[in-house]
């Protein structure tokens, strides 16, 4: 329950709500038990007066005695209905002030988390799932909500109803009020039971949709992976096995759930057959009156929904403490990137890197011992094989990670004493997974400069050689692209993505293996872009192909985490090392295509 506590805050900020709404419910509460004590005197003025009736039959005060008794029961008519409008307009401000906070404070944590969550770094992603931390966001923060909301309204509801009908009751008659209640708490022990249950055997139920929902989402956007490898048949099998799952899960809870109304209408039934009937033996004795009997019976109807709501609330506070203890996890993790600067800085672009060494996990270092300098505007070509470590270079450029050993200098400073935000901003990186938003291309490529202008956007567009492409799309640049860029294609994906990083017009541009899915053609026509943008930027080209690399001042030849070759295009060649046979192996290949393709990629080389 303590972690429950930490939506203290939250609950203060909304004081007013929570005070004038815990006010109305008890008005709510009061006005709800009234009408019982007006219906007790009308049946016993009812009563007497009929037998007045009955000996003043004949006489001439006879109709002006009829006329009083209704008038009278007209006007109790009345208090009640009264009595009820009053009762629902109370109801009516509690759920706006109540409710109406706890929706609030739901939006407030539902922000809170979402921001907490945007300031983590990379690593904490690598821990979490998307679907623990969106179950997280959503499940978990209505739980909560509903303690704030519900909880929190049924239990000063239940308190106050008690209070006003049990006072009642005992002024009534002791004996038969401790008689009529005795079934109750039964009710609400085992309500608490039933819902235990119900929460156990629904929480299964739930597990089981969102395996079927991820089933389906994943299907569904490997769709053509399915296709193309004909295994619909099977699918449809897996999948009925899970629905027949879900199906078994919820016919167990519906179960449990029909034992509910059942339970509830006996322990009832059992309270009403002891007022009739004792009340009925002391009606006799005229102990009572038989208007007490009427009016016991409605307190006890009326104490049945508190009384049921007790157990579930308990068991609502119970399932929210667990939500928030799992809310407080997330909240409480801090993010291992920090920003030490809160002043912002302009980046020249110089990069140093004096003795790196980086692993993901303490025991294998990825990049070792790597000792580099990039002058400002200079580029840099990093080539090497699959899982050398190329993109985590990248990575620590844009302080995705920090360094275990050695230190990156960016413009002579250390890059951790640099104001992230700066640091981020000023560097356009292309990462090797594409990323695209389900938006128009023009709000993809205006991502990476919120301000900026159509005509930016088609200048870098063209940059990226994507321009003839959106050309022929039937929106044009306005096209939305269908989630994460499904309607284009590879190649077309990359130039959008690169657009996005060169839009920025950044001092330092980092390019990760993002001409890998054009064409020789295109890549060429790409590259006699970048030249020009490239120009006082200090640009890190990573890539398999010498092509995309060969023009750059300086190319590293990264082997397990460490250079094992620098130099020029031309030093590389002469000194007939793995950057040497990486170029005799793309020329070779080259030599292997047709006639015309070689002319032109020759010249490309
Ligand atoms: N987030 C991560 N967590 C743990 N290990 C990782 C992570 N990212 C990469 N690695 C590991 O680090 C090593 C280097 O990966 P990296 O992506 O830097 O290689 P690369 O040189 O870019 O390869 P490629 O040419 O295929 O893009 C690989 O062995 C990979 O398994
Ligand atoms: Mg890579």
């Amino acid at each position: 329950m303590r972690s429950l506590r930490t939506l203290n805050p939250y609950l203060w900020k909304y004081k007013t709500h929570l005070l004038s709404g815990i006010v109305f419910v008890m008005f709510s509460a009061w006005f709800g038990t009234l009408p019982a004590q007006v219906i007790r005197d009308v049946l016993d003025m009812v009563r007497d007066e009929l037998q007045i009736l009955q000996l003043i039959k004949g006489y001439y005060v006879h109709s002006y005695f009829y006329t009083f008794v209704r008038d009278t029961l007209l006007l109790s008519g009345a208090t009640v209905l009264l009595f009820a409008i009053l009762r629902g307009f109370f109801l009516f401000l509690t759920r706006q002030t109540l409710i109406v906070m706890s929706r609030r404070i739901e939006f407030d944590l539902k922000n809170d988390i979402f921001n907490h969550l945007q300031s983590l770094s990379t690593d904490f992603y690598r821990k979490y799932s998307t679907g623990d931390i969106l179950a997280r966001i959503g499940e978990d923060v209505s739980r909560v909500r509903m303690y704030i909301g519900p909880a929190i309204m049924y239990t000063v509801s239940t308190v106050t109803m008690f209070i006003f009908v049990l006072a009642t009751m005992f002024s009534v008659n002791v004996w038969l009020t401790l008689i009529v209640i005795i079934p109750l708490p039964i009710l609400s022990i085992s309500i608490y039971y039933v819902n235990i249950t119900v929460n156990k055997r629904s929480e299964k139920v739930q597990e089981q949709l969102s395996n079927l929902s991820t089933f389906v989402q994943e299907h569904f956007s490997g769709i053509r992976i399915m296709k193309a490898f004909e295994r619909e048949k099977s699918v449809n099998i897996r999948f009925s096995e899970n629905a027949e799952e879900y199906k078994k899960r919820s016919l167990h809870l519906a179960k449990v759930n029909a034992f509910w109304l059942p339970v509830i209408s006996l322990l009832i039934g059992i309270s009403t057959l002891f007022t009739v009937w004792i009340g009925g033996i002391w009606v006799i004795q005229q102990k009572i009156t038989l208007g007490n009997i009427a009016e016991f019976v409605l307190y006890v109807s009326m104490l049945t929904w508190p009384i049921a709501s007790l157990g579930w609330v308990t068991s609502l506070v119970q399932r929210a403490a667990a939500s928030q203890t799992r809310i407080n996890e997330l909240m409480n993790i801090q993010p291992s990137i920090v920003n030490k600067n809160p002043n912002e800085s302009n980046i020249q672009g110089k990069i140093t890197l004096k003795n790196v060494s980086f692993g993901y996990t303490d025991e294998q270092n990825i990049l070792d011992n790597i000792s580099l300098e990039i002058p400002k505007g200079s580029s840099l070509g990093i080539m090497g094989a699959v899982g050398s470590g190329k993109s985590t270079l990248a990575q620590l450029l844009v302080r995705m990670y920090d360094i275990k050993h050695g230190q990156i200098l960016i413009d002579d400073v250390p890059i951790q004493e640099l104001n992230l935000n700066s640091l981020r901003q000023q560097i356009g990186y292309v990462p090797q997974d594409v990323f695209l938003f389900s938006d128009t291309i023009y709000n993809n490529i205006a991502f990476g400069k919120i301000d900026a202008t159509e005509q930016e956007v088609m200048a870098v567009a063209q940059k990226a050689a994507i321009l003839k492409d959106i050309e022929h799309f039937p929106d044009g640049i306005q096209t939305v692209i269908g989630e994460r860029g499904i309607t284009l294609s590879g190649g077309q994906k990359q130039r959008i993505s690169l657009a996005r990083a060169i839009i920025k017009n950044p001092p330092i541009l980092i390019l990760d293996d993002c001409l890998s899915a054009v064409d020789t053609h295109t890549e060429n026509e790409i590259l006699s872009h970048l030249a020009e943008v490239k120009q006082n930027k200090t640009t890190i080209i990573i890539s398999h192909r010498i092509s995309s690399v060969k023009d750059c001042d300086n190319i590293i030849i990264l082997k397990d985490g460490r250079i094992a070759e620098q130099g020029s295009h031309e030093a590389l060649l002469a000194l007939g090392g793995e950057y040497a046979r990486l170029y005799e192996e793309q020329t070779t290949v080259i030599s292997s295509v047709t006639e015309s393709t070689i002319s032109s990629t020759i010249v490309e080389i």
